[in-house]
């Protein structure tokens, strides 16, 4: 890992740092590249115009690692807000993400299957929308896959991020594949021992590769619905490529990128035929979720600099 990027995600911790940017107009400024706005009206007008550019969305509202359950059911009901929006504006294209920590994981398994629980119910009844959650770092792995295995015991429309960058990725994958389960693979964005995580990031890649080869042989058979979040072009390319020559068809799977990022890609791809959705986060909390931003390509703080003067 670069010194740069291992430098960010150290500060991507500081509670000091976070309470400093929150005031700073130029640091609200530097954020805005990466989100529409810190409510949810700004995600869900974004959510409407890439729709209208042929573009899903994927809603999430930034936020981890709560102190008391009170706020994990706070969160519940604002994403229920969120489905019931998506549902009254007809955003059929739309659906939601979310954290295990930001549902109450670090202080009860059980209130957060039980909030999950009622998510999946709701995202099913406002369309056919997947609910999707997000994978923080190593620590939440086991506690995360135990939920999705619990939830996909009650519901069909649950789907999860798993990280290349992880050593136990491909035996995860393995466990997982017999639930047909929707996979979000991404490389993943967290500081990780080298034990755990690949520090090459050539390894990351071919990592990444071998396991989307696996999702995409699973969907072939109808038996997995693989998702990859990534902005490597190249990748992506090999990837439908291979698509194509196993005959998944073009929406078995889908392409997702972060909102600000490689937006041209994303439109091409999407007129090109593929099912591409744009992951729109908003919300107060982004200095550790822009931190990352910030790690995944560190050219980015000139950015963060110019909007200082
Ligand atoms: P890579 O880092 O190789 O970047 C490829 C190219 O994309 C770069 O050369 C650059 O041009 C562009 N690019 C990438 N990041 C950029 C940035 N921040 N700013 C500007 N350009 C950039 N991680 C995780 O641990 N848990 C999760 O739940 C998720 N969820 C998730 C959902 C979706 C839809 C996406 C796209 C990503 C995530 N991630 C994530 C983040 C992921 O792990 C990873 O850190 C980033 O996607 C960056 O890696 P790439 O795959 O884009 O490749």
């Amino acid at each position: 890992m670069s010194i740069s990027r291992s430098i960010l995600l150290r500060a991507s911790r500081s509670q000091w740092l976070a309470r400093q940017m929150a005031e700073r107009a130029f640091a609200k400024r530097a954020v805005r590249k990466f989100m529409p706005g810190e409510d949810v009206t700004d995600a869900i007008e974004a959510a409407q115009r890439l729709s209208s550019e042929g573009l899903g969305a994927v809603l999430t509202q930034l936020g981890e690692n709560l102190t008391s359950l009170g706020e994990a059911g706070i969160v519940r009901e604002h994403y229920l807000g969120v489905l019931d929006q998506i549902a009254a504006r007809g955003l059929t294209a739309s659906v939601i993400s979310v954290k295990p920590t930001q549902l109450g994981l670090d202080l009860s398994l059980d209130a957060c299957f039980e909030h999950l629980d009622v998510l999946a119910a709701r995202a099913k009844s406002v369309g056919p929308g997947m609910l999707w959650i997000d994978m923080e770092d190593s620590s939440y792995v086991d506690r995360t896959l135990d939920l999705v295995r619990k939830l996909k015991g009650k519901h069909d429309n649950i789907g999860v991020c798993l990280q290349a960058y992880l050593k136990r990725t491909p035996a995860d994958l393995d466990s997982l594949l017999p639930l047909s389960p929707g996979i979000r693979l991404v490389k993943g964005a967290y500081a990780e021992a080298p034990h755990v995580a690949f520090p090459d990031k050539r390894d990351v890649d071919l990592a990444y590769y071998a396991l989307a080869e696996t999702l995409l042989a699973s969907a072939s058979r109808g038996q997995a619905f693989p998702v990859f979040g990534t902005h490597d072009r190249g990748l992506i390319d090999r990837i439908v490529s291979r698509a194509s020559s196993l005959g998944v068809k073009d929406k078995a799977y889908e392409i997702h990128m972060l909102y600000g990022i490689r937006a041209a890609d994303q439109r091409a791809l999407a007129t090109a035929g593929r099912t591409v959705r744009t992951l729109i986060s908003y919300g107060r909390s982004w200095f550790p979720w822009y931190m990352r931003r910030l790690a995944e390509r560190p050219a980015n703080v000139w950015f963060v600099l110019r909007s200082m003067v």
